[in-house]
Parts: structure tokens; C-alpha cells; sequence
């Protein structure tokens, strides 16, 4: 059996550039074997908007089909579906230590972007170590920054399977999407709370005013520029093959070649890469129920698995 690859998205706002490269990417890439899912308990952290959740839970949904996931091979489900995780997690926040949550960056991240202290938030990794556990989960493919929590499943794991003698739960290892941090229109790291991205599913002009809208230097269309500090250079390469990326890197260095054509060159890799799925994406928002059918499918086989190592458990400490 090939290893078991699992991965969460959570459904707490229009998924980007970023969510694209660093996760969704490679979910896609890897199905056989998988389980993916759309973690709407992590959302509750920090979303507080009932029809927000639904609308972002579809659109999550519509998103991983659209391109390309299919749910005949990777097992695709809504975390809630699961309630087994929950039971899960109370049982492994009975050997989690404070300063092992205390420490996660995160947490002290997000309190620090002004976020309230909420117990859902200071045990939201423990809620993620029952995710991946439950499922007998050997890889989990994340961006850079959901590392330290699978680094905490793996020590919460150990910490059970020690407390109770046990082989309960079997150790899992991150994979990176992408090395880098995708960078959004303004220079600093993408993400839905610095309100500079460059989401999936924007087209037309919307997307390409967001595409002009990206911060560069001040360098005029003749002067020689440097590739290496230029955001969209940065977002071009994550498309373009080693050849075309080259070739606009020489451009950058001759002078001559402006931002303006730059940013013409990345319009037009985005539109390649993701026009194909713009009419899938349109399509299955446009039947919620189909959506609806294709999760119960999925949350019926993640049950069953997460049923199994939940039974493990509750025997291991004595709770059967
Ligand atoms: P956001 O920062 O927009 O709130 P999330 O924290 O929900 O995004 O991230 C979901 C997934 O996408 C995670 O695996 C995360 O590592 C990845 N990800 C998000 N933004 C980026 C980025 N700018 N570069 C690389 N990966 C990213
Ligand atoms: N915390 C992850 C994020 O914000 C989402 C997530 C929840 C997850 N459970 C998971 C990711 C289990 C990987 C494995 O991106």
C-alpha cells in the first residue's frame, strides 16, 4: 500500500495564490491513497459568520473539484462529518502539555494580530493532531507555516503511545509545497488577512487590475532590473517553466522590458493555468447539491477509518 497522504483546508475566506502553491497544488498531485478536507471546526477559530462558513465550505468544495480532484480516488469530506475527531482530540488534550500549545507560533501569531484568546484557539493544533491521527495519516503536505503543528501531532502521539504503552497512533511527516512563501501584490507573504491576494477564481478585469496592481520599485522601462527583489518575477516563476522564467530573468537584466510587460506576461500565466477550470469552478457552485452528495460520500469512508484508530484508543486507555 502506498504511503497515506492527508491534508486539511480550512473554509475561512476565498482561497489564493498562496493556499494554491503552498497546498492545493500538491493535494491534487497526490491522490491515490489521500484524504482531504475541508476543515470547518479549525474556521469556527476564527470566522464567526454562519453564512459565510456554508459559502466558503462550497466554495472550498468547488475549488478542490474544479481542479482536478476526484473524489473516485482521494477520499474528500468535511471535517465535521467526523465526529470521531472530536472524541480524538479530547483524548490526546488528556497528554498534551501547556507549554508544548504555549509555544505554538501560530497561536501567538494570531493574538498578536489582535485575535481574542480563546480556548478553540489555544487547542486548535490539538483538534489538527486528531485530524491527521485519526486516519493512519503518513504524509501531510502543508505550506511552511502548518510544519510546527504537524511537529506537535508527532509529540502528542508519542506522548500517548508512551502514557499507554501503545502503538495507537502512527507518526506522521510534513511535506512542503513550495520552499518559498508566496509572496501577495504588496511584497509581504499572501494571505487572506493581509488583504493582498490574488485569488484562484478572480478573472477577467478584476484580475487584471489586481495583477497591475502589484507593488514594484521605481525603475523606468529602460534601466536594468534585478529579478531576485521583483515580486512579480517572484509569482511568474512559480508558473513558468525553468526556460520561460530564464528568459524573463535575461529580459529583467538587459533593460528595455517594463514592469508593465511583466506583469502582461504573469495576466497571461494565470489565465492558462486556471482558465480550463474557470467553467468546472462556475458549474459546481452553481448546484450545491451536487457538492453536498460528493462530501457525504467522502465523510462516509473518512468515518469508517477514523472509527478504527478512535476504537484503538479508547481501548488503549481504558475508556472500553
Ligand atoms: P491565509 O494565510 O490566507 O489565512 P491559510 O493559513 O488558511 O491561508 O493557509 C492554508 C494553506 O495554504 C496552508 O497550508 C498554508 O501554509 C498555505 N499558504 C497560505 N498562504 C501561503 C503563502 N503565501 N505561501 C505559501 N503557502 C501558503
Ligand atoms: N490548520 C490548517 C491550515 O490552517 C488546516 C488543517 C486543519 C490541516 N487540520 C489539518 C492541515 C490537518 C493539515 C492536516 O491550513
Amino acid at each position: 500500500m502506498s504511503k497515506r497522504s492527508l491534508s486539511g483546508v480550512q473554509p475561512s475566506g476565498e482561497l489564493h495564490l498562496g493556499n494554491y502553491f503552498g497546498a492545493i497544488r500538491q493535494h491534487v498531485a497526490a491522490q491515490e491513497n489521500a484524504f482531504y478536507f475541508i476543515a470547518d471546526f479549525h474556521a469556527l477559530t476564527s470566522l464567526g459568520k454562519a453564512d459565510e462558513l456554508r459559502h466558503n465550505t462550497r466554495h472550498v468544495a468547488a475549488t478542490y473539484l474544479a481542479l482536478g480532484l476526484d473524489p473516485e480516488r482521494a477520499v474528500f469530506f468535511r471535517q465535521s462529518d467526523v465526529p470521531q475527531v472530536c472524541e480524538i482530540s479530547w483524548i490526546l488534550s488528556n497528554v498534551a502539555a501547556m507549554g508544548l500549545l504555549e509555544r505554538a507560533h501560530s497561536y501567538k501569531d494570531k493574538i498578536a494580530k489582535g485575535l481574542q484568546p480563546k480556548v478553540g484557539l489555544f487547542t486548535y493544533p490539538i483538534l489538527m493532531a486528531a485530524d491527521i491521527l485519526a486516519y493512519d495519516s503518513d504524509l501531510v503536505p502543508v505550506g511552511k507555516d502548518q510544519v510546527q503543528h504537524v511537529e506537535i501531532t508527532r509529540d502528542l502521539a508519542v506522548a500517548f503511545n508512551a502514557v499507554y504503552a501503545s502503538e495507537v497512533f502512527k507518526l506522521p511527516t510534513f511535506t512542503l509545497g513550495t520552499p518559498e512563501v508566496v509572496p501577495g501584490i504588496d511584497g509581504e507573504k499572501m494571505s487572506k488577512s493581509y488583504g493582498n491576494t490574488l485569488p484562484i477564481f478572480t478573472r477577467g478585469k478584476a484580475l487584471k487590475s489586481l495583477v497591475m496592481s502589484i507593488k514594484t520599485d521605481s525603475k523606468g522601462l529602460d534601466d536594468p532590473k534585478d529579478p531576485s527583489t521583483c515580486t512579480v518575477f517572484a509569482l511568474h516563476k512559480l508558473f513558468a517553466t525553468p526556460e520561460a522564467s530564464a528568459e524573463m530573468a535575461e529580459r529583467y537584466r538587459a533593460g528595455g522590458y517594463g514592469y508593465g510587460h511583466a506583469k502582461q506576461a504573469l495576466l497571461a500565466q494565470i489565465e492558462q493555468h486556471f482558465g480550463p477550470a474557470y467553467e468546472r469552478y462556475d458549474a459546481l457552485m452553481a448546484r450545491p447539491d451536487e457538492l453536498e452528495d460528493r462530501l457525504r460520500v467522502g465523510a462516509v469512508k473518512a468515518r469508517d477509518q477514523a472509527q478504527q484508530v478512535l476504537t484503538r484508543a479508547r481501548r488503549a486507555c481504558g475508556l472500553e
